[in-house]
């Protein structure tokens, strides 16, 4: 089931319209969640970059942040889910041919809800391996990375080209040449026993994943810092991972004809078992 506008439809009767602005223009916003055990994790940060992310294209999500709440849990029970991963997506919705997002009277909001299906093994065992993109991240003057837009076309370049290289994910560096992050996740490395990762003024998506990360480098009392770092930082570093809602610690075994890194380090170890440490404890069921 899905739900479309403001009810659950069966999937084969969910359609949207080929004038939706978000199939013409790539006009609109998503999000993407996970829960575990049937709650979903990092409920309100989710929530609150949607909204967020809503604001800064000018589009009114025609739902409060409850009922968008209460929408998605509709969707998990309905399809009977525990572990699940959701998309929240709002278009600009369906309007005459032309940019002015006034031609749109009526945004297009989906939710779906499908298993979540285990990335293998081998993936955390090993590691993945990883390259730097040729494709710049967007400018923040021009698309700001901040906003989770269904324009993934940058991304989706990056991506291209990781599969040309044989690597799973591709690390964008912002116009300037500096790290900013990969195509669905946020880079960090360690080199010193210091967590690095590239800072959001070098302009990329604020991950929920990241900031609780972060965090929970700050209660283990490993450094961390937050910067603008080059391609050669990371080459120099003793372990590096990707991170994102379904990830969560990622470990990189390798970047593309740049550097081998021998096996997940104790750092990125210690740092995902907090991580799942944190989901155990926020998502014991909270009756909902
Ligand atoms: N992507 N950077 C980009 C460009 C992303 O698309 C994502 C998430 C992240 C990590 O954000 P978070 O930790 O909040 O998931 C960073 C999701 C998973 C997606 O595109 O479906």
């Amino acid at each position: 089931m899905i739900y479309l506008n403001n009810k659950l439809v069966p999937r084969d009767r969910a359609r949207i319209s080929v004038f939706d602005h978000g199939f013409l223009y790539g006009d609109g916003i998503y999000e993407t969640l996970r829960a575990y055990n049937g709650v979903v994790f990092m409920f309100d940060k989710h929530i609150e970059r949607l909204y967020r992310s809503a604001s800064l294209i000018d589009l009114n999500i025609p739902m409060s942040p409850d009922a968008v709440k209460r929408a998605v849990y509709k969707t998990i029970k309905a399809n009977r889910l525990k572990e699940a991963v959701i998309r929240i997506t709002v278009s600009r919705g369906a309007g005459p041919v032309g940019l002015d997002p006034a031609l749109c009277p009526e945004p297009t909001f989906v939710i779906f809800a499908t298993q979540f299906r285990k990335y293998p093994e081998q993936f955390y065992l090993k590691g993945v391996k990883i390259t730097i993109a040729d494709t710049r991240r967007n400018y923040s003057g021009a698309l700001d990375p901040r906003i989770k837009s269904l324009n993934f076309l940058n991304n989706i370049l990056a991506k291209i080209e990781a599969k040309k290289k044989d690597a799973y994910e591709a690390i964008m560096l912002n116009y300037r040449g500096y790290l900013a992050e990969g195509t669905i996740s946020n880079i960090f490395f360690i080199k010193d026993n210091v967590l690095h990762t590239p800072s959001l003024k070098v302009g990329l998506l604020d991950g929920i994943t990241r900031r609780i990360i972060l965090d929970a480098a700050k209660a283990l009392h490993i450094a961390t810092r937050e910067g603008s770092f080059k391609p050669r930082d990371i080459q120099g570093a003793e372990e590096a991972f990707i991170s994102n809602t379904t990830m969560e610690v990622m470990p990189v075994a390798e970047i593309s004809s740049m550097k081998k890194f021998n096996g997940p380090g104790r750092i990125t170890r210690l740092l995902h078992k907090a991580y799942k440490q944190k989901v155990a404890d926020d998502t014991r069921r909270r009756g909902e």
